[in-house]
């Protein structure tokens, strides 16, 4: 049969459900009266009540579109080895016997890449075992599929057997997006959006605005869809995409391979767009077929006014790009939006302007990114011509298959061993170099220049060294490259010397575009049990001695036996300017602990500014007159049950939706956050996670409220009881230790489901009152 899992892709938990999503579309449609963008089709028809929601929204787009918040059903949810941890540990606490929607966890951001694919594989496994066992263990017990180390990346696995027009779906990994290259809408989210999923919590996301970009002409045959999607970050900077869904229209779209259109859709996510979204298309059709989905390919045929943009739809901007004039581009170095055409980047390494002798350090192909079969096959097809003259690759040439059906398939049609004869190494099936998993002692910290076809390349993010120049290209020209060594190279133009003392120039690169006999799966213990019936016997795997995993407690709910008042907070500090999700739970060496929230939590607001004495990560007891770190301090609230409130400035939590930044605070006890303004997703973590959180009503009585001042609420029980008025304005009674006492006024944007979820302690707790009654 076509494609690796034949009989799981038949499975109905993956067949989209276009009966349903026709007829809510048909709700919108009398609700909306205008034609709609192929974004708000697939959004709005997953709405869980598309009449309320969109009541009165007429004829003008920008009465929903950056305004009004859908809370949506989702289809799917694929969760990454690191962000699983703690997903899968907040679902625990909230005790329902499985999954809500279909789901699926993979194992590839923790594989590291270093001598080869088997031994880095057994290796990391080893060093990794303990959180590979605890995955798979929960996935058993709650139904959801479980893809081993070594399966491949989650986005190339999620395009291979999940991702289908039309669905909504959910990852907890930024490129997420790659999955909307089949046509759906899939979006990269945090934990604790994961849990709204698995919990089937309507999913919230404020109604993006739709940034079209039209496609007319054709691909010349150098240039491939990475080239496009190099050329459109650069046109609309790392963030021209935020709060757009990016909607590919034109001509020129139905040319693409539906892979390619996986490619521009990851790299969606370096503009900081939701996602992108494309029209379905042949080709999109045929890797169905080709992956074990004809069926899905003949479902989605009758499901077409679903999944094309109505003629006379209205965008909020527009980007023309015309496939004609495209050349090969390169971007870098240490952002994603430095776009320069392959002939003007030559012409400036040869002027010195990236490093000194114009050597490239390594050349690195395959990541979720760009390892679909049609990426290898066009790279083994230059491999070979330079082979054939006795060629071999002048720097390291490392390939990163993005799954084992792409690594085994590659292997039987002679692909792999096209690349091998040039020098290549075949890594995992995994992120490896690039996620930073990537060892390369021989470096040193030296300046030096990579080139790859991954899709980011900020400062240290392969490698860990400040100094690596990371370029940005199509798989192509990276492999084209890599036979010069060095960036001053034109593939499309210059001649190389074969060892024979000829010159040698590159025809441009050919190849089928899927494999003409089928995917093979390979290794078939990899592929897991579709939607398997969950097993609640399961045990749990954490050992009670480990230091990466530990089960979380629920959080207790102040509020008992009706008092509705927070009476005996303690202000443990008035927090100074930007806190981003960064300063209250920091990355780098502490990503070890992400399931581990109490040694995760030794970091909690390191990097905050105490706005007392102006120092970071400072802050005082009165009692004792103890000062310490912020940590420290909290903890010994902690240890005398001593529950307290932070004050903090303007946008406090921005940054990424690490729902660590929440669970952290709360864990030491803390009750209430009373800030000048708070970062949304920050906001609706902290009240998921059953923290109070207010706001100034006159932003000058920010510097009232001192650390040590006992602080209590005076009428939030107006606000909080079951029947509360959602109009009250919360006052806060503050006392100073000289017993001096004043009240301050706040405001809020609580809706009746945070409170909901502030009264039961936290939303999980809220969830689990209600599948006892
Ligand atoms: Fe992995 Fe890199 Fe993609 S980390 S998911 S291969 S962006």
């Amino acid at each position: 049969a076509a494609g690796g899992v034949p009989l799981a892709s038949r499975h109905p938990s993956r067949r989209p459900p276009y009966e349903r999503l026709l007829k809510q579309l048909k709700v919108v449609r009398e609700t909306i009266d205008r034609p709609l963008t192929l974004a708000e089709k697939i959004l709005y028809s997953h709405l869980i009540d598309p009449r309320q929601t969109l009541s009165g929204a007429g004829k003008d787009p920008s009465n929903v579109r950056a305004k009004r918040y859908l809370p949506l059903q989702v289809d799917r949810l694929a969760m990454q080895d690191a962000s699983a941890q703690m997903a899968l540990l907040q679902f625990m606490t909230c005790g329902l016997p499985q999954a809500a929607v279909p789901a699926s966890v993979h194992c590839d951001h923790l594989i590291q890449a270093f001598e080869g694919a088997a031994a880095d594989l057994k290796r990391s496994i080893a060093s990794n075992s303990e959180v590979f066992a605890f995955l798979e263990s929960a996935c058993k017990k709650y139904g959801i599929e479980f893809w081993g180390p070594g399966s491949g990346i989650i986005h190339q696995i999620v395009l291979e057997n999940y991702a289908a027009p039309g669905l909504l779906m959910l990852g907890t990994d930024s490129h997420t997006p790659n999955a909307s290259g089949l046509g759906c809408l899939a979006i990269g989210v945090g934990g604790a959006d994961a849990v709204d999923a698995l919990t089937a919590t309507p999913w919230e996301l404020q109604a993006p605005k739709v940034l079209n970009i039209n496609l007319t002409g054709t691909l010349s045959p150098w240039c491939t869809p990475k080239d496009i999607i190099l050329h459109v970050v650069g046109a609309l900077t790392v963030r021209g995409g935020t709060g757009n869904i990016l909607e590919y229209t034109g001509p020129g779209l139905s040319t693409l391979p539906a892979t390619g259109l996986a490619t521009m859709a990851n790299m969606g996510a370096e503009m900081g767009a939701t996602t992108s979204a494309f029209a379905y298309t042949e080709p999109m059709g045929a890797y169905l077929a080709a992956t074990g989905r004809g069926h899905i390919a003949k479902d989605a045929q009758g499901a077409q006014s679903l999944l094309q943009p109505d003629t006379g739809a209205e965008y909020d901007s527009r980007l023309e790009v015309n496939l004609d004039n495209l050349e090969p581009t390169i971007n870098g170095p240490f952002t994603p939006d430095l776009a320069t055409p392959l002939s003007t980047f030559v012409a400036r390494a040869k002027a010195g302007d990236y490093v000194k002798d114009a050597k490239l350090s390594a050349a690195l192909i395959g990541s979720c990114t760009n390892s679909s079969y049609a990426d290898m096959a066009r790279c083994a097809s230059l491999a070979r011509q330079a082979t054939e003259r006795g060629m071999k690759v002048a720097t390291s040439f490392d390939v990163t298959p993005g799954s084992e059906q792409v690594r085994a398939t590659v292997e039987r049609d002679g692909i792999q061993e096209d690349l091998a004869k040039a020098g290549a190494r075949v890594l995992a099936n995994a992120c490896g170099p690039c996620i930073g998993q990537w060892d390369r002692r021989e470096l040193k910290g030296e300046e030096n220049v990579i080139l790859t076809s991954f899709n980011r390349n900020f400062r240290g993010r392969n490698d860990g060294n400040a100094k690596t120049q990371n370029m940005l290209a199509s798989p192509e020209i990276v492999t084209a490259m890599a036979f010069a060594g060095r960036l001053d190279f034109n593939p499309i133009t210059d001649t190389l010397k074969a060892p024979d003392g000829s010159d040698f120039r590159f025809e441009p690169p050919s190849g089928e575009e899927l494999p003409s006999r089928g995917f093979t799966p390979g290794d078939e213990s990899y592929l897991p049990r579709p939607c398997p019936e969950p097993i609640a016997s399961t045990p749990i795997a954490i050992s009670p001695t480990s230091s990466r995993l530990e089960p979380l407690e629920a959080f207790d709910t102040p509020f008992k036996s009706g008092n509705y008042e927070l009476s005996d907070m303690k202000c443990l500090l008035r927090i100074r300017g930007k806190c981003t999700t960064d300063h209250i739970s920091a990355a780098g060496p502490w990503l070890k602990y992400k399931g581990h929230l109490s040694n995760l939590a030794e970091n909690t607001l390191i990097g905050a500014m105490n706005d007392q004495d102006g120092q970071v990560n400072s802050a005082h007891d009165l009692e004792g007159d103890v000062r310490d770190t912020i940590p420290s301090i909290a903890k010994r609230y902690k240890a005398r049950s001593q529950p307290w409130m932070l004050v903090a400035d303007h946008n406090y939590g921005e940054g990424s939706a690490r729902e660590h930044a929440a669970l952290q605070p709360r864990f030491f006890g803390c009750q209430l956050i009373l800030a000048r303004s708070i970062a949304r997703i920050a906001e609706t973590n902290l009240r998921k996670q059953g923290v109070l959180t207010l706001l100034f009503a006159d932003e000058n009585d920010y510097s009232k409220i001192d650390a040590g001042d006992a602080v209590q609420t005076v009428n939030l029980a107006d606000l909080l009881k079951p029947d509360g008025d959602l109009e009250t304005q919360v006052r806060v009674r503050v006392t100073k230790p000289d017993g001096k006492a004043f009240e301050i006024a706040t405001k809020h944007s609580l809706s009746p489901a945070h409170l909901a979820w502030i009264r039961a302690g936290s939303a999980l707790n809220l969830i689990r009152e209600q599948a006892a009654l």
